[in-house]
């Protein structure tokens, strides 16, 4: 029998195997919010491979008069950390660059010339603006579709003005949105109205891929400190979702 001192919770890093792909952060050096050098990119890189992750799609901001990042700001400074990795010896991460797209006029001019970079195959990572959505946000959903793309929506859960339209998530869903879910939504880091319609969005069966969206070093230990037992059971199906990326 285990005895009282023996329940030692467990911590959400416990659900990363081998075949888990991170599928949104901002690890590439100096090109948006996330890592500002090649030290901090690596010190993260080194960290997050610790917790057992060791499959990454980096996905810089692209966001247009803030972050103006396009394929040629973000595939050299991919290769920059690659080189990075071998020159250290960390030939066990393994590391490719995605975007993460604001539907802004910018990125509506990107899907006209199919200029996009996915996650993999036909799948693009997608946020808007925490103060309203776009008044076309149906239009554009659209227009990716019949582009060839399928968006997944960047931390659904973290769009407060969703959360007093909740029936708004399984209208996005059935207009072919994929929703990527924000692991620190788990944890208080959000606050706690994103941590409740993360766990509500989970329990609907809304919820399609899990990403870290790392940005520094003080997410990832709140990252660590998930390890709410229900919670790790509601979020260990959807990890292992995100081997599609492998
Ligand atoms: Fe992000």
């Amino acid at each position: 029998m285990l005895s009282f001192f023996n329940h030692k919770k467990v911590s959400i890093t416990t659900l990363f195997s081998n075949e888990f792909v991170d599928i949104h952060s901002h690890l590439l050096p100096s090109i948006d919010d996330g890592s500002k050098s090649m030290d901090e990119t690596i010190a993260l890189l080194i960290k997050m491979h610790s917790f057992g992750i060791q499959n990454f799609i980096t996905t810089p901001h692209i966001m247009e008069g803030v972050w103006e990042n396009a394929k040629d700001t973000i595939l050299p400074k991919l290769t920059a950390v690659k080189k990075e990795l071998i020159a250290r010896n960390l030939t066990d991460i393994s590391i490719h660059a995605a975007a993460e797209y604001m539907l802004d006029s910018n990125f509506n001019i990107l899907l006209e010339q199919r200029q996009l970079l996915p996650l993999k195959e036909n799948k693009i990572l997608v946020e808007m603006s925490y103060i309203n959505p776009p008044v076309n946000l149906y239009e554009i959903l659209f227009n990716i579709q019949i582009a060839g793309y399928q968006p997944v929506l960047a931390h659904p859960e973290r769009y407060l003005f969703f959360h007093k339209k909740y029936k708004e998530y399984s209208k996005l869903k059935e207009a072919g949105c994929l929703f990527q879910l924000n692991l620190l939504s788990l944890s208080n880091y959000y606050g706690k109205d994103t941590h409740k319609i993360a766990l509500q969005l989970l329990k609907d069966n809304l919820i399609d891929f899990v990403g870290t969206d790392t940005h520094n070093k003080r997410h990832l230990s709140y990252l660590e400190s998930i390890d709410n037992p229900k919670i790790l059971k509601l979020i260990a199906p959807i990890i292992k979702n995100n081997a599609e990326f492998k």
